[in-house]
């Protein structure tokens, strides 16, 4: 694709010309967009760039190490990986509203952050992968000019408390254009075509009180259902597909024995920018056999829901 190639050769001459001689830090989330920028901006200025992957312990199953084999061994990019899980856990013990869960994890993830970036000696520049509907949701989210309908986890109002300049070479760009571009510089197929992941990740995906039983749970019956959709070659067709653990105990029957257990939700829609969204259709037969696999394989789990709900009235997370 030559207007990507050219795109790349423009925005790594500007990320030079920014940057210059200074030293830049990256978070990485795990997802596409800071993992492109953090590679892009590496062709850009080498080793001037460290990463940081925080690591909150709300990740899916084997997440964390995919994210570090891909940046230390395939791109050889100093990584920085803060296993922080036991803070993010402690201090969300307890937190049951959505937007006081998503406040908590910002805020933290702030700090952890910030603590990182001062033991690396600090930086000049903090880069970001903000894509060109985040800087226009966060103006204007679905519910009109002035109504906040979840609060965006993000490094905001860290670059003024350090004193760092922002580097966000994807501000341009919509979802689609940073997959080419991630294409482009190489990234493995099965990592550019991943669907999306909120930053506050099975939190949002687990209303009610977090436990590391729930996310245990959760992260099971999610690859799963992750793993039948690959199975019948619908991964592409899908915006996102996740499961959501209700925090609900209904009663079922295995073999002679009684079981009270938790409600998995699975939901799946397509859209294109995440604006709006359409629950997707699977045929019964695929949702049956998913449930089947989930209630016999995750112990936890004994009633499995379908949401056919679309975006708006419904958003995607649950949270
Ligand atoms: P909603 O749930 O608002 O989600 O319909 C729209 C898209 O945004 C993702 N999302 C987030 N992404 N930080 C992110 O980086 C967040 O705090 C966040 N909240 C939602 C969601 O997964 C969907 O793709």
């Amino acid at each position: 694709d030559w207007t990507m190639a050219a795109y790349r050769a423009e925005a790594i001459e500007k990320i030079r010309a920014q940057v210059g001689s200074g030293r830049v830090i990256c978070g990485l989330s795990g997802g596409v967009d800071s993992a492109v920028a953090a590679v892009l901006i590496h062709e850009a200025i080498g080793d001037q760039l460290t990463c940081v992957f925080v690591d909150h312990g709300l990740l899916r199953l084997g997440e964390a190490e995919r994210v570090v084999t891909l940046f230390r061994d395939s791109y050889n990019i100093p990584l920085v990986h803060v296993e922080a899980e036991d803070l993010f856990l402690k201090e969300l013990a307890g937190v049951t509203d959505p937007e006081m869960k998503r406040k908590t994890i910002g805020r933290l993830f702030i700090d952890v952050f910030e603590a990182e970036a001062k033991k690396l000696g600090g930086a000049d520049f903090l880069a970001q992968g903000t894509l060109y509907p985040d800087v226009i949701e966060s103006v204007s989210f679905t519910g009109g000019p002035s109504v906040t309908i979840k609060s965006h986890h993000n490094v905001g109002g860290l670059p003024e408390r350090m004193n760092m300049k922002l580097v966000e070479p994807l501000r341009e760009l919509f979802k689609d254009e940073v997959r080419a571009l991630g294409r482009e510089l190489g990234l493995p197929e099965a990592f550019v075509g991943r669907h999306p992941f909120p930053g506050p990740g099975l939190a949002i995906r687990c209303p009610g009180e977090i436990t590391r039983e729930k996310l245990e749970i959760l992260r099971q019956a999610d690859a799963i259902y992750l793993e039948e959709i690959r199975r019948a070659g619908l991964y592409d067709d899908i915006w996102q597909a996740f499961a959501v653990l209700l925090p609900v105990r209904t009663v079922g029957v295995m073999g002679d024995h009684r079981t009270y257990d938790y409600v998995c939700a699975l939901r799946a829609v397509t859209s294109v920018d995440g604006m709006t969204a359409d629950f997707y259709p699977f045929d019964m037969a695929f949702l049956g056999r998913v449930a089947t696999r989930i209630i016999n394989e995750v112990r936890g789990i004994n009633r499995v829901t379908y949401d056919v709900t679309s975006k708006p009235p419904g958003t995607i997370e649950w949270e």
